[in-house]
């Protein structure tokens, strides 16, 4: 090895002897006769003095090193004066003599500021400059951090499943449509011309085939694909935890990916809090209901409540109308948000509110705040159509208190849900709420098997099209499959969507009984999936299982807001690798091999 120790190790008790140290110059601070350099490594700074007296070849050196110049370093540790002690700084107490300085390589000025993050974040840096430079951009101590962070993540998850008697099993990239609600990737096959495997959108048919080969308990961390769009916290290419066991009821999966995540983060960020345990389960409806999604961020209340009854008898026109026509009034009680809020301090509140609701669909967004005292009085337009009775019931049924804002929301159903979606976290943000300290993980259950596609006129899968119905709605399967609800569970982290399972069919019979729901005629079904459908006549046993995003998990244990943070080779918004500058053209050579003829991209425009 170059170096004896590394540059995050050297404490008090080594002082006195002679080591070597290898890494990059985070910072050179020259004093004419002494030469400072902080050395970076992966573990950290150590702080080397060049004396150019005492050590004139190793000072010559050290004068032409710059920034990122990779250098060994050969030294005495020794105790740092008193007043340059660094108590901010693991190795802050020592420091190195150097006796040898060795220059390895050096480095142009690098493009950013890599050994200042504080700087960086308060410039902000270039997104595109950082990909098309993500080596340097890795080698942040935060970037750092982050890398370490997913592999201890990963490696306690192997640890973990390891103890409970699961298997690593690596199943093929190269396969076959495994759909998940993306598009393929598709691969052509130079062997067999005009043929194409799909990239899997994850292991799923796989993991469901080791299950009728008997391995009962199997786990992967999965590489999976899907060329979607690429918002929010998704890429084209992400990792799954993706785990499958047999011989399991929903209850059993659901314990054992509890367990296993609490302990995760208990061990890896001991520093966060978890905010229920064991994990709330919300049903799909009320998820839909009171938060306006699937995934609630539980770190807040604010939940939308059902006041159509009360509404309804209130004297307000749209209120009355939307309730006679079966449509839902609900509220939201934002706690405290009116305190010390003058008349135009509230209107404006409430005008952005209402510009979120109706970029969300709905025509207005009614308010209402409750006086902090006696005297004062309430405010907002809609106070004048509830009597003094019917405001004392809503304070009552929203446990509103003085100095709480009210926000009232009558539409569609579908509206309804997307103004609570729409206002929920930006009234957390407004009142503080988003606590990055606390992890808000639920369960939510009970998902529809199926959800209408009003452009295609069938039902699409609401997970996938191998999620078992319920046991108590199995009955309901072909006549009303709306109405059916499925053995889908997900896990939710503060509003992120990090895990997602069911129980299977594991039944040829149910199986087939599906695909005429999702709009696939039995031929093209056997033509997909006919060896699945195959497989199930062989005593495939009763199994389920699911798989959490992994980038999601490590993002949000490192405090990330995106998952392009975690990991080390992202794609951009664009689905570009813009380092390597992929995707690219082919060679003429290999698409003819491919037997691949390219349109020309002016006549498809
Ligand atoms: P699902 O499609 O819900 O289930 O995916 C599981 C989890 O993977 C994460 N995820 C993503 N992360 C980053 N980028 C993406 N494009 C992306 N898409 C999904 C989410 C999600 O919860 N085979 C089933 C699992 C099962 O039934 O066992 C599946 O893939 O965190």
């Amino acid at each position: 090895m170059m170096k004896t120790h590394t540059c995050g190790e050297l404490r008090e008790s080594h002082i006195g002897q002679t080591v070597t140290l290898a890494g990059w110059v985070n910072r050179r601070r020259d004093q004419g006769g002494l030469i400072f350099i902080d050395l970076r490594d992966r573990w950290g700074l150590t702080q080397i003095t060049v004396n150019q007296a005492e050590t004139p070849e190793a000072h010559v050196n050290a004068n032409s090193a710059r920034n990122e110049f990779v250098l060994q370093v050969v030294g005495q540790v020794v105790e740092r004066p008193g007043d340059t002690k660094n108590a901010d700084l693991p190795t802050g107490q020592i420091e190195i003599i150097a006796q040898e300085i060795n220059i390895l390589n050096t480095s142009k000025t690098p493009p950013f500021y890599i050994n200042d993050d504080e700087r960086i974040v308060k410039e902000g840096l270039d997104e595109s400059l950082r990909m098309k430079y993500r080596y340097l951009d890795l080698r942040r101590q935060k970037m750092q951090r982050n890398l370490m962070l997913r592999h201890r993540v990963i490696k306690f998850i192997r640890d973990y499943l390891d103890k409970q008697a699961f298997i690593e099993i690596e199943t093929p990239i190269l396969f076959k449509t495994t759909p998940e609600g993306a598009r393929d990737f598709l691969v052509p096959s130079r062997l067999q011309p005009g043929k194409f495997y799909a990239l899997p959108q994850s292991p799923q048919q796989l993991k469901q085939l080791l299950m009728v080969a008997g391995v009962e308990k199997y786990f992967q961390i999965a590489r999976c694909f899907r060329d979607e769009d690429l918002r929010g916290q998704r890429q084209p290419e992400f990792t799954q935890l993706d785990l499958e066991m047999s011989f399991v009821e929903r209850e059993d999966v659901m314990v054992l990916n509890e367990g296993m995540m609490i302990a995760l983060a208990e061990t890896i960020m001991p520093q966060k809090k978890i905010l229920q345990k064991p994990f709330p389960r919300i049903l799909y409806k009320d998820a839909m209901e009171q938060y306006g999604v699937d995934r609630p961020d539980i770190r807040y209340d604010l939940r939308a409540i059902d006041i159509s009854d009360l509404a309804g008898r209130s004297g307000f026109r749209v209120f009355t109308d939307n309730v006679e026509a079966g449509k839902p009034v609900r509220a939201i009680r934002a706690t405290g948000l009116a305190k010390g809020q003058s008349k135009t301090g509230l209107k404006n509140i409430a005008k952005e509110m209402e510009n979120l609701a109706r970029d969300a669909g709905a025509k207005g967004l009614a308010w209402l705040s409750i006086p902090e005292d006696e005297e004062g009085e309430v405010a907002g337009f809609i106070g004048k159509y509830f009597t003094v009775d019917q405001k004392l019931e809503l304070i009552e049924t929203l446990g509103a208190e003085g100095g709480d804002m009210l926000f009232f929301m009558s539409d569609s159903d579908e509206v309804v849900q997307a103004v609570t979606a729409a206002i929920r976290p930006v009234l957390a943000e407004r009142l503080g709420l988003l606590d990055p300290n606390v992890l808000g993980y639920c369960w939510v259950i009970d998902f529809p098997m199926f959800i209408w596609d009003e452009e295609e006129k069938r039902w699409d899968p609401s997970q996938h099209m191998f999620t078992m119905p319920l046991p108590e709605d199995l009955h309901m399967l072909e006549d009303k499959p709306g109405e059916t609800r499925g053995s889908q569970y997900d896990m939710v982290c503060n509003g992120h969507e990090v895990a997602g399972g069911s129980i299977r069919i594991h039944d040829r019979e149910i199986q087939e009984k599906i695909f005429p729901l999702i709009g696939q005629t039995m031929e093209h079904a056997r033509e997909q999936f006919g060896h699945m459908m195959e497989a199930f006549e062989y005593g495939a046993p009763p199994h389920g299982g699911i798989a959490w995003g992994l980038d999601r998990v490590a993002a949000i244990l490192a405090g990330e807001p995106n998952i392009r943070e975690v990991i080390a080779f992202p794609k951009t918004q664009t689905g570009s690798d813009v380092m390597a500058g992929a995707p690219s053209p082919a060679e003429d050579k290999q698409l003819d091999e491919l037997h691949i003829a390219v349109r020309e991209l002016e006549k498809e425009t």
